[in-house]
């Protein structure tokens, strides 16, 4: 029987999870494959206490600097669960140039060197899995990559961001921000800096890799339009679901079109949305995941998970490991996907919701809404729901679909009136 050696480097939560079941369910895995599936060596900061509380033998090798691992004898695959970007890089990179395996979990470190890490598996014909990267357990980028590499994905729609999602669902219940945020962070949902969550960071690195896998061209983050979830307040959860029927979401979107023809177009946001309440997304609650999919030929396909945490996250990258060993038992050389020609960025109308704070003056409402008039935005709603504040009275605006650039332009001048606070809130509403 073949064996498959492996090295698990980062032994955090998902790499603590991952080993500890690579042991449990190993003679079913090893079953299951048709090999046998040896840990040879973990690598952690702190790896003879956490290989002491795994329980590993003392045949595995115990390692503090992943820089090593690949050059152990034998080695077919490292597992690279360690976090952060520069470590992880070189580790990949030097596996994947080698012609080893590679397994990661690291949205960060795809999103970021996508097109490096493409090309090194290329050079060096090393295989890379990374389904834990995003959604954690729900299996989204093997149902892209595989089962419909034979349809055409015409949009996928998310929300791949347990924190902001948790935050949401009790802000939409009454709680402040920062009562949310501190109950996500007792709960072990949020981390102690949760800037990258909560400015979408995160949820834009999630739809670069989503995209890049989608076209075969490298969608950088930073060509992502981002906005997170600060500007959006208790006050405007409530008067979408009550006036507006709908549930504001940190909503991922990437729409390709234009791939049959000769310029494919790509079109990325990351950002507060308000969703119809009957729309399969607006259900989705606290640290769940989400993503629909719309496919030419097979329709929406809707995935729900949850999207973090050892278990899911452990799930995920068990699977990769035996996607993995299956092609190293059956010994067939890598996938070598060509790359697709590089999309143009686009940008399609939608309606807004702009919730402004104004001074209690005859005209303001006047101002406003020729300001939207002069670029030719049309207003669908529009309402003032009162205030005790006469500083800052809240006019709520709903618009009929507008260019994202020509919404921005008459957002800018609408704040340059002197009538208008700066405090506002932008939120898409999903069609
Ligand atoms: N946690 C989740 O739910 C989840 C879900 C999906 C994907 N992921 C991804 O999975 C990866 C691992 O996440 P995690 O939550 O398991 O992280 P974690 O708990 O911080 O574990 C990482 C481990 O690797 C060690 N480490 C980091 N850099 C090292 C280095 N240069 N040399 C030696 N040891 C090093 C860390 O030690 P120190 O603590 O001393 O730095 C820590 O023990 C990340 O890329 C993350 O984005 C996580």
């Amino acid at each position: 029987m073949r064996s498959l050696r492996l090295a698990v480097a980062g032994l955090g939560v998902v790499g603590s999870e991952t080993v500890r079941l690579l042991k449990s369910r190993r003679e079913s895995l090893c079953r299951r494959l048709g090999a046998r599936l040896e840990l040879v060596a973990v690598c952690d900061r702190r790896v003879a206490a956490e290989a002491r509380r795994l329980g590993l033998p003392a045949s595995t090798r115990r390692l503090t600097d992943p820089a090593r691992l690949p050059a152990l004898p034998g080695l077919d695959a490292v597992v690279e669960l360690l976090g952060g970007l520069d470590a992880p890089r070189r580790l990949v990179l030097s596996c994947l140039r080698r012609g080893l395996g590679v397994v990661t979990a690291n949205k960060r470190l795809l999103a970021q060197s996508w097109d490096e890490l493409r090309r090194a598996a290329g050079q060096g014909r090393g295989r890379l899995h990374f389904e834990a990267s995003v959604a954690g357990g729900i299996p989204i980028l093997k149902a892209l990559d595989l089962s419909l590499a034979g349809d055409r994905v015409e949009a996928v729609y998310g929300i791949l961001n347990g924190t902001t999602n948790f935050i949401l669902s009790r802000m939409s219940e009454g709680m402040t921000p920062a009562a949310a945020l501190r109950r996500a962070q007792e709960l072990g949902l949020a981390e102690k800096d949760p800037s990258l969550d909560l400015s979408g960071q995160d949820s834009a690195d999630k739809v670069s890799v989503l995209a890049s896998l989608v076209t075969g061209s490298w969608l950088r983050p930073g060509q992502v339009r981002t906005q997170g979830i600060a500007d959006v307040g208790p006050e405007d959860m409530a008067f979408a679901e009550t006036e507006l029927g709908r549930r504001a979401k940190l909503l991922v979107v990437a729409r390709f079109t234009g791939r049959d023809g000769r310029e494919p177009r790509v079109e990325a946001f990351v950002g507060p949305a308000l969703v119809p309440l009957e729309h399969p997304l607006a259900a989705v609650a606290d640290e769940f995941n989400a993503v629909l999919v719309r496919a030419a030929s097979a329709g929406d396909l809707m995935f729900y998970g949850k999207g973090a945490g050892a278990g899911p996250a452990a799930s995920a990258v068990l699977g990769d490991i035996m996607a993995l060993g299956r092609e190293l038992v059956s010994g067939a050389a890598p996938a070598s996907p060509q790359p697709g020609p590089a999309p143009r960025l686009a940008d399609s109308d939608c309606a807004f919701y702009l919730r402004l704070g104004a001074l209690d003056r005859p005209g303001v409402l006047s101002a406003v809404t020729a300001a939207l008039g002069r670029l030719g935005i049309s207003i669908a709603t529009i309402n003032q729901p009162g205030g005790c504040d006469p500083k800052s009275v809240p006019i709520i605006i709903t618009t009929h679909p507008a260019s994202p650039g020509t919404f921005g332009r008459a957002l800018r001048d609408i704040l340059a009136l002197p009538s208008i606070s700066r405090r506002h809130t932008v939120m898409r509403l999903l069609p």
